[in-house]
């Protein structure tokens, strides 16, 4: 209950509404999607299976990954024109210099204030083109399927090694955060 509270009153500090609010719905409907794909599955015969979880929880994952396209794309415009692309892609542009001062200060122990440039943005902008890539193909996929498109296979295991990319970044961007509000917690 106290890292609850913690956390809330972090992000209340950093993140404006909007963005708060965006951020929690794309973190439930993601761990959501991970989740529910447990309980989705296919025939044979390519089409989605007959028993009852299975039939039910591709729907879920299916329905619930396209509410999250448009939310997904709305959290990523509103991220990029808050804080422009050199926040998330510094290395782009060849500039290092915030990351060199974080990963310094990680030798020492120390954990580096979330700044822009550093390597906590430079995470957040790997995950959101992972989020985007794993929504690009789930949604690739579906239109495929509908069409009987016989590539429609390839795209559906396309996808399922692209959300390695999502969990992974969940873990790292999420332990990250975690870490954060305890330290925050308790200055
Ligand atoms: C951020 C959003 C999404 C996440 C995190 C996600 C995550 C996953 C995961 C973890 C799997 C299982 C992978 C495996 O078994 O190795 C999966 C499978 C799948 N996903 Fe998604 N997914 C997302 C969006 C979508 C969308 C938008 C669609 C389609 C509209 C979709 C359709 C599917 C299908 C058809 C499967 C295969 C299910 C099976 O064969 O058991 N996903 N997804
Ligand atoms: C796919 C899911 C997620 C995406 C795409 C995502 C993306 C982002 C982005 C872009 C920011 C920067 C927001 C801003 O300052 O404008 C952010 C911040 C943050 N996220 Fe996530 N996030 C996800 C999941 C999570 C999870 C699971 C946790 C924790 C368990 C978490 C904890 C945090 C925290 C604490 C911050 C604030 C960090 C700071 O002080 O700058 N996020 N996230």
């Amino acid at each position: 209950m106290q890292l609850i509270r913690v956390a809330k009153e972090y992000l209340r500090e950093r993140q404006s509404p909007g963005i708060r609010f965006l951020h929690i719905a794309v973190l439930l409907m993601v761990i959501s999607q991970i989740v529910v794909s447990n309980f989705a599955g296919f025939d044979d015969d390519g089409q989605i299976s007959k028993k009852i979880v299975e039939y039910y929880g591709t729907w879920v994952h299916i329905i619930t990954g396209l509410c999250l396209v448009p939310i997904a794309l709305l959290f990523v415009f509103v991220e990029l024109k808050s804080h422009g692309v050199k926040h998330f892609f510094p290395y782009l542009s060849g500039d290092h210099a915030q990351l060199k001062n974080d990963l310094m200060q990680l030798r020492q122990l120390t954990l580096p204030e979330p700044v822009s440039q550093g390597i906590a943005s430079i995470v957040q902008g790997l995950g959101l083109g992972a989020l985007l890539l794993v929504l690009l193909s789930g949604l690739t996929w579906f239109i495929s399927w509908r069409y009987g498109a016989s590539w429609s296979e390839l795209v559906k295991d396309t996808h399922e090694l692209l959300t390695g990319l999502v969990i992974a970044y969940i873990v790292g961007h999420g332990c990250m955060g975690v870490l954060h509000i305890f330290y925050a917690g308790k200055k």
